[in-house]
C-alpha cells in the first residue's frame, strides 16, 4: 500500500515549559477527510500549529507523503528571556519547508494582512506554490465569487465571511497536498457558512485529503469521514463517519452525561 499523506506518532509539544499536548497518534490516507472536536483552550490549534512547523514538536514523528518532516534533538537553552533564540538555534522542524512540500495551514481567526488588497494576499499565496501544480486563480474565483468581485479591496474593508473566504482561496493557491482548516466557520452567519462548506466540498471531491476543525458538529458532518475527539492534549476517542453522534451526544462524549 501507498504512504499515507500524513503519518503522526506519538507527537507531544506545548508552549515551552508548558506541555499542552501529548501522544498524539494520527493517520491519514490519501484522499480522505478527518474532522477535529474537543472544547475550547485544550490544545488543537498548538497540535496544528506543530504540524506545520510553526512551533517546533517536542518528541515523536510527522511523515508527509512518507518524508519524515521534523527532526528529533535538543533545542538551545531557553535561559534568557528577551532573547530570540529562534534566530540562533536550529529549529526541530522549518514551516517553510513544511509549506513547500504542500502541507498549507489555513489558520484559526484569518490571520490576513489588512492593508494589503485581496489580489496582492492572492498573489502571495501563488509565490510560495513554487512551481507545484495546484488550483489556479480562475478556479479559485469560481468556487469564491466574493474573491473574485473584490480582487482590488484591501483585507480591511471585507466582512468576517469575506476574510474567511479569501483565507482558504489563498491556501488553495498555494497547492496544497494536504488542507488544514483551523475553525473556517467561527463568526459566520448560516448562509455564509453554507457557501463556504460547499467550497470545501469541492475541495474534497478533488481528492486533497483534509483536516478540519470546527465547534459545528452539522459542518463537520457535510465534510468529513472520519472524527477524533480531543480532550485535555489527547486525542480520546475516533470514530467514522455513520458512527457520529449528533452535538449533545458528542458533548456527553467529553463531558459525561448532562441535564
Ligand atoms: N502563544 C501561546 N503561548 C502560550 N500559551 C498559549 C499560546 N497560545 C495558546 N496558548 C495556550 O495553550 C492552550 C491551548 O490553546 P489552543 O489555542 O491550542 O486551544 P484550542 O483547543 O485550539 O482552543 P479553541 O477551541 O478555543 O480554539 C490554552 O491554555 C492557551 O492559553
Ligand atoms: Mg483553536
Amino acid at each position: 500500500m501507498s504512504d499515507p499523506a500524513l503519518q503522526v506518532e506519538n507527537l507531544s509539544g506545548g508552549y515551552d515549559p508548558v506541555q499542552i499536548f501529548q501522544d498524539i497518534d494520527l493517520v491519514l490516507h490519501k484522499g480522505e477527510s478527518i474532522g477535529i472536536f474537543g472544547p475550547n483552550g485544550h490544545g488543537k490549534t498548538t497540535f496544528l500549529k506543530t504540524l506545520s512547523g510553526l512551533i517546533d514538536p517536542w518528541s515523536g514523528s510527522i511523515r508527509f507523503h512518507g518524508e519524515l518532516m521534523n527532526r528529533v534533538g535538543e533545542r538551545g537553552s531557553r535561559k534568557w528571556r528577551n532573547f530570540n533564540y529562534d534566530a540562533v538555534t536550529r529549529r526541530r522542524m522549518d514551516p517553510k519547508t513544511v509549506a513547500r512540500a504542500g502541507l498549507i495551514h489555513v489558520q484559526q481567526g484569518n490571520l490576513l494582512f489588512p492593508e494589503l488588497t485581496v489580489g496582492e494576499t492572492l498573489s502571495i499565496s501563488s509565490g510560495a506554490a513554487k512551481g507545484r501544480e495546484g488550483w489556479s486563480l480562475e478556479q479559485v474565483r469560481g468556487l469564491f465569487p466574493c474573491v473574485a468581485e473584490r480582487g482590488d479591496h484591501k483585507i480591511r474593508f471585507l466582512s468576517g465571511g469575506e476574510r474567511q473566504m479569501v483565507s482558504v482561496a489563498a491556501g488553495l493557491l498555494s497547492a496544497p497536498r494536504l488542507l488544514i482548516l483551523d475553525e473556517p466557520t467561527l463568526g459566520l452567519s448560516p448562509k455564509i457558512r453554507q457557501e463556504l462548506c460547499d467550497a470545501i466540498l469541492t475541495v474534497r471531491k478533488t481528492g486533497m485529503p483534509i483536516i478540519l476543525i470546527d465547534q459545528d458538529v452539522g459542518f463537520l458532518e457535510q465534510i468529513i469521514d472520519t472524527l477524533y475527539l480531543f480532550d485535555h492534549g489527547r486525542i480520546s476517542g475516533r470514530m467514522t463517519h455513520a458512527e457520529m453522534p449528533d452535538h449533545d451526544g458528542l458533548m456527553a462524549l467529553l463531558f459525561g452525561e448532562y441535564h
